[in-house]
């Protein structure tokens, strides 16, 4: 009987895996996470400022990271990074914001990305901005990860992360539809929720990590939604409001130094870690209730997509069937405010090398120009080998015979979150990436 063989094949697979060694690789990256160090130079051109500026500010403020000597080279971790933003930014005489922390009273931003898609990049694309911004701006940020495959929890995870435990709370904890069985959301309180965020290694970025759970939301979702009573599809944003409620912005940027002046270490970690400026969430390739969430929770929607003509047919099915949703929801709740922000498509892994997936993307902006980005990810080997140990390319410390593609590949990532960043804070002083990236390819 069909049904005996297909139990059999299952329980042989299970045998089997039980055996295998799935965690080599992956345990080897987690406990070498953020290895990567910057330079001087490089890390004032994170800060943007002159590299002597930087100079005469490491020699002047006693807080100032000494960092690692290598050489004649001096390097410094992101974390070292983050402080000396943090260092120059408190200054009293800076002359412009160098922490672009939310004020008091400035509610969290949510970025979304998601699309119907398999396989597009939206976890590393949702990867690359937290750090991006993390890097760029000195942004604290929660990333959310939406898929049981939890694959951008892999990019931040470390090895004190309990990643795949049962017993480690997923976005359906957050949510408080964890329990398929229970017919009421279990409201958990802002402290509660605050307590499910784990730190990683980033300064300042904490996630909620992937699990299987993500799946029972699904479950507990869709037998409230029988009930009239439960809103199904805005318990994210209604949690993501009663966290930042529990949990704001409240230290001021003077106040990370003493009546003195003089920073103060024990305040700026505090102020690192007191809440996040903004929520990215990476979302699983499929519209289910718990991804519904993910989209009515954000201010901002990012949609990568690969141009290929039957990926774009997905692309079609994805916002059509949306758009089925939100007419639903405003049926039942009209003055619900979703989506305040900017929304695009981001083009990815195209292939420059022939004219149809630029082409395609041409096409597309002609006829869209604010909802289709001009700035795209290119197909790269180097981000390719990098994924495969689970790093982003801001992490990624590459071979001698990649060191080329990898940096071209970093100019490509600076690029499209640079125009991210334009479109979703327009008030933040952009970069030269996206504008450069343009002229090579648009004109
Ligand atoms: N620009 C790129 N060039 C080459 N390979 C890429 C690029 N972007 C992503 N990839 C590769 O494509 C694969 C899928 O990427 P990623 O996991 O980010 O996609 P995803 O859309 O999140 O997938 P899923 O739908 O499974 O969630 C990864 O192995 C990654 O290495
Ligand atoms: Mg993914």
């Amino acid at each position: 009987m069909a049904y005996g063989q297909f139990e059999q094949f299952i329980r042989n697979m299970s045998r089997v895996m039980g055996g295998v060694n799935t965690k080599l690789q992956r345990d080897l990256t987690l406990r070498t996470r953020v290895a990567r160090r910057f330079s001087m130079v490089e890390t004032a051109q994170l800060l943007a400022v002159d590299t002597t500026y930087l100079t005469r500010i490491s020699a002047e403020e006693p807080a100032f990271p000494a960092g690692e000597r290598a050489g004649r080279e001096r390097t410094f971790s992101p974390s070292e990074v983050m402080q000396i933003r943090a260092i120059i930014g408190s200054n009293p005489a800076a002359k412009r914001p160098y922490l672009h922390w939310r004020r008091p009273g400035q509610p969290v931003k949510v970025v979304t990305f998601g699309a119907q898609k398999g396989g597009t990049g939206k976890s590393l694309s949702a990867a690359h901005f937290a750090q991006y911004v993390n890097l760029h701006y000195g942004l604290r940020v929660g990333v959310i990860d939406a898929d049981p495959q939890a694959t951008v929890s892999l990019y931040f995870a470390d090895e004190k992360l309990p990643l795949f435990d049962p017993a480690t709370p997923t976005l359906a904890d957050f949510m408080g539809v964890d329990d398929p069985g229970s017919v009421k959301l279990s409201e958990p309180s802002g402290k509660d929720l605050n307590g499910i965020w784990q730190p990683t290694p980033w300064p300042g970025i904490r996630l909620i990590p992937g699990g299987a759970n993500i799946q029972n939301g699904d479950i507990s979702l869709f037998f409230m939604s029988q009930q009239a009573s439960v809103p199904v599809y805005r318990v994210l944003k209604d949690a993501i409001r009663t966290w930042d409620l529990a949990n704001p912005p409240m230290t001021r940027l003077e106040n990370i130094r003493g009546d003195t002046g003089e920073f103060d270490p024990v305040r700026y970690e505090q102020a690192l870690t007191e809440t996040v400026d903004v929520i990215v969430i990476d979302q699983q390739p499929s519209l289910t209730l718990m991804q519904l969430n993910g989209l009515v929770a954000a201010d901002s929607v990012v949609i990568p997509q690969t141009m290929k003509g039957f990926d774009l047919a997905t692309l079609a099915t994805y916002v059509s069937n949306i758009g089925e949703y939100l007419e639903f929801i405003m049926g039942f709740e009209a003055d619900l405010e979703i989506g305040g922000g900017e929304h695009m498509v981001l083009p990815t892994i195209v292939q420059e090398q022939n004219d149809q997936d630029t082409d395609q993307i041409l096409d597309l902006y002609r006829k869209a120009p604010r909802e289709v980005m001009q700035v795209w990810y290119s197909r790269s080997d180097a981000i390719a080998n990098a994924a495969e140990e689970y790093k982003s390319i801001y992490e990624y410390l590459p071979p001698k015979t990649r060191r080329a593609s990898a940096k071209a590949f970093m100019a490509n990532a600076n690029a499209v979150n640079d125009a991210l960043v334009q479109r979703i804070w327009p008030e933040l002083p952009p970069r030269d990436y996206a504008r450069k990236f343009i002229e090579e390819r648009w004109s």
